[in-house]
Parts: C-alpha cells; sequence; structure tokens
C-alpha cells in the first residue's frame, strides 16, 4: 500500500481522533472532522461567527487607511467577545464543543482571540504600526485555523506536496 492510500484511509477510518498538539499540520487532517461532527444548530453558530469575523476584517481595512483609530478598537474588541466559544451557549453545547473539537482548536482559538485584544489595544494607544502588526498576524490566524481545520471549505490550503513523505521533515 502506497503512503497515499495509507493517509486516505486514515482519514476514512479515524473522523474523530484527537492528536496532541506538536504534529505538523499535514498530519492532522483526520482532525478537520471535528467540526464535522458538531450538531447542526453549533456547526451553524460556528459559520455564522466566522462570517462575522470576515465583515469585521473587511471592515478594518478603510478604517485603518482612514485614521479611524475607535472604530478599529470598537471591531476589534466585538471580535474578541464574540467568537463561538466565548458566546453564551447553553451548557450542553459547551460540553459539546470541548468534546467534539480538538485542544488544538482551542489553543488556535484562544491565541486568535489573544491577538485581537492586542490589536484592541493598539487602536486604543492609536499606534499605526502596531495595528498593522497585529491585523496582519490576525489574518495569518485565520490561514493558520483554516489550513488545519477547515480545509474542507478552504482546498487551496491543504499543505498537498508534503503529504507525500514524512521523511520530508525530519
Ligand atoms: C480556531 C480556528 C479558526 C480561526 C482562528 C478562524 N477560523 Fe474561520 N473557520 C474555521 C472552521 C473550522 C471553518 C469551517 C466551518 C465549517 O465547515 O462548518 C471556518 C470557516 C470560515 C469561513 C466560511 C464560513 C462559511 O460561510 O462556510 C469564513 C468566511 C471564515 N472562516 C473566516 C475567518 C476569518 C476572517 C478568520 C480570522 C479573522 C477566521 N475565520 C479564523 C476555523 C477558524
Amino acid at each position: 500500500m502506497n503512503v497515499l492510500v495509507k493517509i486516505a484511509l486514515l482519514i476514512a477510518l479515524l473522523p474523530a481522533v484527537s492528536y496532541g498538539g506538536n504534529k505538523p499540520a499535514h498530519e492532522n487532517h483526520a482532525i478537520t472532522s471535528g467540526v464535522g461532527l458538531l450538531s447542526p444548530g453549533l456547526r451553524g453558530l460556528l459559520v455564522q461567527e466566522m462570517q462575522s469575523l470576515q465583515d469585521g476584517m473587511v471592515s478594518i481595512i478603510p478604517a485603518y487607511h482612514s485614521g479611524n483609530w475607535e472604530e478599529i478598537e470598537i471591531t476589534a474588541r466585538k471580535m474578541k467577545n464574540s467568537y463561538i466559544l466565548k458566546q453564551e451557549l447553553t451548557k450542553n453545547q459547551a460540553t459539546e464543543l470541548h468534546s467534539v473539537l480538538p485542544h488544538e482548536f482551542i489553543k488556535k482559538d484562544q491565541q486568535f482571540h489573544y491577538l485581537a485584544g492586542m490589536l484592541e489595544h493598539a487602536a486604543k494607544s492609536k499606534k499605526s504600526e502596531l495595528i498593522n502588526f497585529y491585523f496582519s498576524e490576525m489574518n495569518a490566524s485565520c490561514v493558520g485555523c483554516h489550513a488545519t481545520f477547515a480545509i474542507h471549505r478552504f482546498p487551496a490550503l491543504a499543505p498537498k506536496p508534503k503529504m507525500k513523505n514524512h521523511q520530508d521533515h525530519h
């Protein structure tokens, strides 16, 4: 059996496996299905939240270009507070979220919120270079999580060439 077939089988057979956080992203394809295991209601909330994150990110660009620091501050604060893991979920939903989504997802989520908080802070201090820095870090954080957990939605982010041979990295 060649390596690609084995990987394909692994993905097919182990959809719910949650790996430790120290493996390279290309070995983590199986956990993409973690999101797929959410109940429709919770997954709907996640998608809704993602769309408002995107709206927030898009709105920051003209605000930045025009020096509207206050708007950036408000938007960053909303992003910091409104994401699904911080929303008021029912107890059952919160339990579901934490049992279905792997630890690595929670960590990436927390990192994202940390960055949103830093952006809020930079905007409050009217520091345009810092705003630019944290905005860019946030973009990287969107991509970083999508490349691990949302390649079913954004296939272009899949790390294709590296899947061929695990030895490449060592
Ligand atoms: C901690 C992980 C994580 C972070 C951080 C994250 N996303 Fe996502 N995002 C996901 C997952 C998982 C999906 C796929 C959801 C699904 O398939 O139900 C997704 C899907 C999306 C979608 C598609 C929603 C749809 O209509 O189907 C958009 C747009 C999006 N994200 C925007 C963003 C933006 C913008 C950021 C950064 C500001 C971001 N995301 C940060 C995990 C993340």
